[in-house]
């Protein structure tokens, strides 16, 4: 197990450099299975997400290769073929490769994805999707066998806007015959960053990034290179941390507009934050003034940030109300907030947070990788050492975390026990 052990109260002060974002690597990566030639990604962050793709592209018969953050993938021998469901459930992006490999080779047999333990988080939307386009599903307990004799372009509506099925259905669609609708499609901006990729390998995507997407479906796809877009949520993590202990913490290569819902709710609070063209500098706030948040699709606030936000929530003067829409499990930070000092009832699908409260360090565990997150974030305010076990989670999602709030006055350690 590896822990990260915190002297908190150390003031942040210097630049923290954003690194390409985890969910759009997660789809890039997989999505480059659909190319026929050699595909280059930038930017691509050195998590431990990524390392398990690589290991299923690999298994796949993919040839990869990094270069510190450019990966270069040759798909062009890939066999689909079963994948084990000890590799299927390392991660929720598994599911990207069973739409690629089915986009591609109309054949695929997998297991259920992994990912964090935060709701239920089924997959119906993507089964729907497949099917639509002419696939049959076979179901054996976790496993899938999804064939198609030809894959042919239809609508889809997503009941909810789903970033999954959003992703996967245009996966699945790009090589299809004819034409495919996604109606209520996610807006995120990862869903960009993947149509972008596969317009450049010669897709035919547009609607990306608004609730309509529209593919036409093409024969070949080729070489193409492409950057990971910056980091929204680790972005947002440190901007956090800023308003917590930060003294003029510069955070840079962000695109603000990504990060605009959270930028409005550390100004509510009474947080001043200079914007930059691509960075952002932030200080710790005094007197914060409470505020209520509702998490929801982009470009609403990040079901992903509520976590990591629950520790400055502790610090606003009077009942904070924080409403998750998206999980049903997603508040398991609370109970260690709790014995760290906060103030925090869960109430069902809200929590309410009374401030501010001072912040003890304590031995806690992350959940999950954004709980991680969020300790994290606590033990950097509180008072005394705080230990973090179980953070593989964290390492999974944040590239270089003990570095970057080292670089910046952080008295943080990771231990292997
Ligand atoms: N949903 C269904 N059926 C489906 C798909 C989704 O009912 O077929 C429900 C889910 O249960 C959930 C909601 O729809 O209540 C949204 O789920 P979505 O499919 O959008 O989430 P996801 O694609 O599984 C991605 C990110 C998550 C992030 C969400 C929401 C990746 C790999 N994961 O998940 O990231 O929370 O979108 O923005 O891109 C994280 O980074 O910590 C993380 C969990």
């Amino acid at each position: 197990m590896k822990r990260i052990r915190i002297e908190g109260g150390h003031p942040l002060t210097g630049t923290i450099r954003i690194s390409g974002a985890k969910n759009s690597a997660v789809a890039l990566v997989p999505a480059s299975l659909l190319s026929d030639e050699v595909v280059k990604i930038d930017n691509i962050p050195n998590i431990s997400d990524i390392d398990a793709l690589n290991e299923i592209l690999t298994y796949l018969g993919a040839k990869v290769s990094r270069e510190g953050t450019l990966m270069t993938i040759d798909s062009s021998n890939v066999v689909s073929k079963e994948i084990p469901e000890e590799i299927s459930k390392k991660l929720r992006a598994s599911y990207y490769v069973m739409s690629a490999l089915l986009g591609k080779y109309k054949h695929v047999e997998m297991y259920f994805p992994g990912g964090c333990s935060i709701g239920a988080r089924p997959i119906d939307q993507t089964l729907k999707g497949y099917r639509a386009l002419g696939a049959v599903v076979k179901e054996e307990g976790n496993k899938y066998t999804i064939d198609a004799e030809e894959l042919i372009g239809a609508e889809v509506y997503l009941d909810m806007p789903s970033v999954g099925a959003t992703v996967n259905t245009i996966l699945v669609a790009v090589k299809a015959k004819g034409e495919t609708v996604i109606e209520n499609a996610a807006k995120e901006p990862e869903i960009v960053n993947v149509a972008t990729f596969l317009n450049n390998m010669g897709a035919k995507i547009t609607g990306a990034g608004t609730s309509t997407i529209h593919i036409t479906g093409v024969s070949h796809l080729g070489k193409c290179y492409t950057e990971v877009i910056p980091d929204r949520i680790e972005t947002g993590t440190y901007m956090i941390a800023g308003a917590l202990v930060g003294e003029n913490l510069r955070i840079e290569n962000v695109i603000l507009e990504h990060v605009d819902s959270l930028i409005n709710k550390l100004k509510e609070m009474g947080i001043s934050i200079k914007e930059e063209e691509d960075a952002v500098i932030i200080s710790r706030g005094e007197n914060l003034k409470k505020v209520n948040v509702k998490t929801l699709g982009y470009p609403g606030f990040p079901t992903d940030l509520q976590q990591p936000l629950t520790t400055l929530l502790t610090q606003c003067e009077g009942e904070s109300v924080l409403e998750e829409t998206l999980y049903e499990n997603r508040f398991k930070n609370v109970p260690y907030l709790n014995e760290m000092g906060a103030n925090i009832e869960i109430d069902g699908k809200k929590i309410h947070v009374k401030g501010p409260t001072l912040l003890q360090g304590a031995e806690v565990e992350a959940t999950d990788l954004r709980a991680g997150a969020c300790l994290v974030l606590a033990g950097l305010k509180a008072e005394g050492e705080t230990i973090v076990n179980n953070v593989e989670h964290v390492l999974r999602g944040y590239e270089n975390i003990i570095e970057k709030l080292t670089t910046v006055g952080a008295k943080i350690e990771l231990e292997e026990i």
